[in-house]
């Protein structure tokens, strides 16, 4: 056994779902997950809706990362996997039961979420690494690499509302993986960029593992869950369905995909 870095016990999140546009469209995602709400559906009484419609997004999640473990969620939209990320970088809480954190977090759950628009992509840098707890000498040291990596050198004085959103996605994308995290947390973050971008990412990541840190992946690319990740958690309407070897779960994965269609 390794040291610990994450442990999930019990963790439950209940959405409630409101009134109005928003609500609605809520509302027919959770159609579309729960088989209760669909055979409502089939009966052409979803007009019925409560208002007040709760939706668990998560059922009862357990598990144990340990330190410099890569770790890849998968599992159908809907699933419960951002919601996951979100309550593991403490964005928001769980309903039921807790995380419990062992390392720094370092979360890229969407991007740009960190940045202030009318601030250069320098300040927005130091934000950032202010965020994360870095000290500034940190920051200073790592500047130079980050700007580098995400290739903006040109605009780094410019406020980051004019940056096209390729550029916005490499800064916050270098900015994750430059600022020291222990746990880093993306996403679905590694399917933008270019081809070159992207090879450079995996590369990043890679070196990020054998240096000791831990990962924790969302995607829908399976060979990048392969390529990165040595355990995959497969989560199902909320639950986990399976926890093991990437291989193994991706397969039952893929293979549970192509039967259901
Ligand atoms: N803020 C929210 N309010 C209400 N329902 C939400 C909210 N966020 C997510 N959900 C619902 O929770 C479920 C899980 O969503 P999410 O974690 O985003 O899934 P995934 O990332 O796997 O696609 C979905 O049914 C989604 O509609
Ligand atoms: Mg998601």
């Amino acid at each position: 056994m390794g040291r610990l870095a994450i442990k999930a016990e019990n963790v439950s999140k209940k959405y409630q779902i409101r009134q109005g546009l928003g609500g609605l469209q809520t509302s027919f995602k959770a159609i579309l997950n729960a088989p209760f709400n669909w055979l409502m559906r089939q009966n052409g009484r979803y007009t019925h809706f409560h208002p007040s419609e709760t939706i668990w997004a998560l059922r009862n999640i357990s598990f144990d990362v340990e330190h410099g473990e890569s770790i890849g969620i998968i599992g159908r939209n809907g699933a419960g996997k951002s919601t996951l990320l979100k309550i593991i970088s403490r964005i928001t809480r769980p309903s039921k039961g807790k995380i419990t954190l062992y390392q720094r977090v370092n979360s890229l759950l969407e991007i740009g979420t960190g940045f202030n628009p009318d601030l250069s992509g320098r300040e927005n840098i130091y934000l950032n690494g202010s965020f994360l707890g870095m000290k500034l000498s940190e920051i200073k040291q790592k500047f130079d690499e980050i700007v580098t990596f995400s290739e903006i050198e040109k605009f780094i004085d410019t406020p980051v509302k004019y940056y096209s959103s390729g550029m916005y996605m490499r800064l916050a994308f270098s900015i994750a993986v430059h600022l020291t995290p222990e746990i880093l947390i993306l996403d679905e973050v590694l399917a933008v960029g270019d081809a070159g971008f992207q090879r450079k990412s995996q590369e990043k990541m890679g070196e990020l593992l054998s240096s000791g840190a831990t990962i924790i992946l969302v995607s829908h690319n399976n060979n990048t869950i392969r390529n990165l990740c040595e355990r995959t958690i497969w989560l199902d309407n909320g639950a986990i369905k399976m926890d093991g070897t990437s291989d193994i779960v991706v397969d039952q994965y893929s293979k549970f995909i192509r039967e259901e269609n």
